[in-house]
């Protein structure tokens, strides 16, 4: 029998995939009206448990009760049209598509046997409005950057007018302005008396929303209780089942030395104006340099023109002195820059190919000994998966059956066993749990020691002031100061990135 007070509860749940129990026999109970917070490390289970939910994945083992109801097998089509609407870790929008021809695939509002598109487009923007979106129903999802991408898959979430919506780490590409969108609306939803499912590794978040908490460890359910029951040092050694110590294990006795990389004047112009102007920096070797400020900053589009991605307007690069030329990002990665990006489906991974494929992939250069040298590639995997704890069953699992943390370390993973010089790292620790974050920067930390200069952008300030020996703080293009490690502080980390702009700089 089911208990009344819960509008969903799953029991005894149990998941095996080829090498990995995902899940060992889990318990949630969800209560109407409030938020309950899954915790756990990367690849505990807490996306396959959404999954089986919402009808993507069909469990081995236990059962699920919806509104007091034993639901047989189902499909994302039934949970959907039950009230269970979910917003996915990996996003996958159409991208040719509108926004409202997105929100609304595969239940497109009908006049007789055709589509209503004149309701279509009239309910959507009605829906953006609403929530404060500042989007066109009517543009294409590729105008929109990846936090757009977020914030439609909640709109659409919203549109369905479930009674449990599941977000999958819905805030890890967003900034904070779009972070407050988010919260106005789950707070409205829960009022509401709908049930949200919220999955995140940031703990000013969890304790910003959560009624409840349920941790998982290794596809093993550990406990679930008031959020009031818990503070962040509880709540992460309850999920690693360990003490974590040093959260910014920042190393400054790692020696800087000359400078290896220069900016000079970069700017880009595109036809719906100016990305950024006059960036001038030194990356010294040694150096972790942060880049801070809002989201829109221009940091990333910085980079991407850096790594080749997209071309410059104008500006010099050097590289130990040298003017280089970077038209593409084959010659950046011949050059030993490298680009980890927030990104990680469209630079990271083929996920469609195994963990080794992947990690050969940038190196080609090293491992091409007439034949491709595989022995050589299995033990920089099997060194990287021990450094990065990356959780595989063997290095020939597919990149994209990984959880999405372990994603990430792969694409680190990947980079690192290169010759790379300059690292630019967008975001390194989005998605990442507690416990591997301080891993990898650890693992910063130790490229800097052999001489790499090391560029990190995170919109995570605790993050920057806790890594970068020095930060350049960005706003709307231009760079808005420079600061060192000894006086940065939050504080005058945000008044740089707010300051305002002169147009006519
Ligand atoms: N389709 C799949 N095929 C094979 N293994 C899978 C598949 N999906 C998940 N797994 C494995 O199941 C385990 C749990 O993964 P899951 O994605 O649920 O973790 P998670 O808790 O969401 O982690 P993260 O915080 O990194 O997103 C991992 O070991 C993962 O590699
Ligand atoms: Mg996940």
């Amino acid at each position: 029998m089911a208990h009344e007070e819960y509008v969903l509860e799953m029991r005894d749940i149990v998941k095996v995939f080829p090498g990995v129990r995902a899940l060992d026999g889990v318990q949630l109970k969800v209560r109407p009206g409030k938020v309950h917070v899954i915790c756990g490390e990367n690849g505990a289970g807490k996306s396959t448990l959404m999954k089986i939910i919402n009808g993507t994945y069909v469990a081995d083992e236990g059962e699920m009760y919806y509104k007091g109801k034993l639901i047989g097998p189902h499909t994302v089509q039934d949970t959907l049209e039950m009230g269970i609407a979910m917003i996915y870790q990996e996003l996958n929008p159409v991208l040719e598509m509108t926004i409202a021809e997105n929100i609304w695939l595969g239940r497109e509002p009908k006049n007789g046997a055709f589509v209503d598109f004149k309701k279509m487009y009239s309910d959507t923007q009605e829906l953006l409005d609403r929530l404060n979106m500042p989007y066109k129903a009517t543009q294409k999802m590729y105008e929109l950057s990846i936090a757009g991408h977020q914030l439609i898959e909640i709109a659409k979430a919203i549109s369905v007018n479930a009674s449990v919506i599941i977000m999958d780490e819905p805030s890890s590409a967003i900034g904070d302005k779009e972070i407050g969108i988010l919260f106005e609306q789950i707070f409205s939803l829960r009022d509401q008396g709908v049930a949200i499912l919220y999955i995140s590794h940031k703990m000013d978040e969890i304790f910003k929303i959560a009624d409840d908490i349920t941790i998982i460890r290794d596809g093993k359910w550990i406990e679930t209780g008031p959020a009031e029951d818990y503070n962040p040092d509880k709540l992460v050694a309850r999920m690693v089942g360990r003490e974590i110590t040093n959260v910014f294990p920042k190393d400054t006795t790692v020696k800087i030395g000359d400078v290896i990389f220069e900016a000079k004047n970069l700017t880009q112009v595109k036809e719906d104006g100016g990305r950024f102007r006059n960036i001038s920096f030194q990356l010294h070797a040694g150096e972790i340099l942060g880049f801070a400020g809002l989201v829109g900053a221009g940091r990333s589009e910085v980079m991407r023109a850096i790594f080749g991605l997209d071309p410059l307007s104008s500006g010099q690069l050097f590289l130990n002195g040298q003017e280089i030329k970077i038209r593409n990002t084959q010659e950046a990665i011949e050059k030993g820059i490298a680009m980890v990006n927030e990104d990680r489906r469209a630079y990271g991974l083929v996920l469609g190919r195994s963990i080794h494929h992947n990690i050969s992939l940038v190196n080609l250069k090293k491992y091409m000994k007439g034949l491709l040298d595989d022995k050589m590639i299995s033990e920089d995997v099997e060194k990287m998966r021990n450094l990065l704890q990356i959780k595989i069953a063997h290095e020939n699992v597919e990149a994209g059956t990984l959880s999405g943390g372990n994603q990430q370390k792969v694409v680190l993973a990947k980079w690192l066993v290169g010759d790379v010089k300059v690292m630019i790292l967008d975001e390194p620790t989005r998605g990442i749990d507690v416990g591997a974050k301080s891993e990898i920067h650890k693992l910063m930390t130790e490229f800097a020691r052999e001489g790499m200069g090391i560029i990190m952008i995170s919109s995570e300030l605790p993050e920057i002031l806790g890594m970068s020996d020095r930060i350049v703080v960005m706003q709307e293009g231009v760079i808005q100061g420079v600061l060192d490690r000894q006086e940065a502080t939050q504080e005058n980390i945000m008044k740089l990135a707010t300051k305002g702009v002169k147009k006519d700089e």
